[in-house]
């Protein structure tokens, strides 16, 4: 890995993958790409590029003389299912174009799925890293569609595709994009900015959760690993705590006693939560590539209001 195009470089993700990896390999080495520009200080070469359009991200790789590639584009749990069609086009057709460019132009590629990629039908608590996986939104669908087609360009045509099953990423940098797990970003923007949060998940809802920097991390040492020891490849679960609203509100009143949390549960965002797993194993990730977080709910709550009220 020496020259990395990273598309979706402007969300959530991006912004900090993009400055981990310049940290890492050089500020030249890696080309930042997305169909906006990033807000804030760029410190290396940035491209518009639509990931739909395989002659734009085609050009971007080739121009960049790249080897590796972070593919980041998508489109989110609640903003799918508000727009079904485009999710479909970029999640699944968007990775299609980037799995092409890889295979013709010989990168390595790493790819993001997702607890989303459980559904109703998976055992809840903890769900495996191999089993049953029939979601019910058009998001969990790309990623399972995205898992396979990850499998099937290594298989086929010997890319080396790897990726990681991500929980909620919780961050103060860049805001989230539109998914269900934003309320575990949401919770600590309004503590710090008002004291009060209205959260659209019920108080008890539990999901997995993890803080960028090990998200950051887990992706980095994954593409660093020795391929040798990769059995699973694609798609491996990752997790670092288990977190429900009321036990995050818990979490900041260590800190900032008077704060609030009222409960204002979307319908739509509470049923994607509640077709994805309590807790899911990552005991694959843990043995064949050494992932372990290093943040747990307390010291993730701690830097994140750190940062928050420094910021
Ligand atoms: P995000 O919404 O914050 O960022 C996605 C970026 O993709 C945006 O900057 C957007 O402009 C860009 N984009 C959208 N359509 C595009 C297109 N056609 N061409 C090029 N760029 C396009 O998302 P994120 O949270 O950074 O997620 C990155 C990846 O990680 C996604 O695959 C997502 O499914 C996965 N993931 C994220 C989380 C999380 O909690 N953030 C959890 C699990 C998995
Ligand atoms: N954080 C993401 C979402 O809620 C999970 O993949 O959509």
């Amino acid at each position: 890995m020496n020259r990395i195009v990273v598309t979706g470089a402007a969300g959530q993700i991006g912004t900090e993958m993009v400055a981990a990896l310049r940290a890492r390999y050089g500020p030249e080495a890696v080309l930042a790409t997305d169909i906006r520009i990033p807000e804030g200080s760029t410190d290396g070469p940035f491209a518009l590029a639509d990931v739909t359009i395989g002659d734009s991200l085609d050009a971007a790789v080739a121009r960049h003389r790249a080897d590796t590639i972070f593919h980041l584009a998508a489109i989110l749990s609640a903003v799918g299912e508000q727009r079904p069609q485009k999710t479909y086009e970029v999640n699944i057709g968007g990775l299609f174009n980037v799995l092409e460019v890889a295979r013709a132009r010989d990168c390595a590629v790493f790819t993001p799925s997702s607890i989303a990629a459980f559904g109703p039908g998976t055992p809840t608590d903890p769900a495996p890293q191999d089993t049953i996986q029939r979601p019910n939104t058009m998001y969990g669908v790309s990623k399972v569609a995205g898992e396979l087609l990850c499998d099937y360009y290594h298989h086929r045509f010997g890319v080396d595709t790897r990726g990681v099953r991500y929980p909620g990423l919780v961050s103060w940098r860049t805001h989230p994009g539109g998914g269900t797990t934003d309320y575990a970003v949401e919770i600590y923007l309004e503590a710090v900015r008002t004291g009060h949060y209205d959260c659209f998940l019920s108080a008890d809802t539990q999901l997995d959760m993890m803080y960028m920097p090990d998200a950051i991390r887990a992706a980095i040492e994954l593409m660093e690993a020795d391929p040798g020891c990769l059995r699973h490849r694609n798609a491996f679960n990752v997790t670092a705590m288990q977190v429900t609203p009321a036990s995050l509100a818990e979490s900041i009143r260590e800190h900032l006693p008077a704060f609030e949390i009222a409960y204002a549960v979307d319908p739509v965002r509470q049923a994607i939560a509640d077709s994805w797993p309590r807790r899911i194993d990552d005991s694959a990730a843990r043995q064949e590539w050494g992932w372990a977080p290093a943040f747990d709910v307390a010291s993730m709550t701690a830097d994140m209001l750190a940062n928050l009220q420094t910021g």
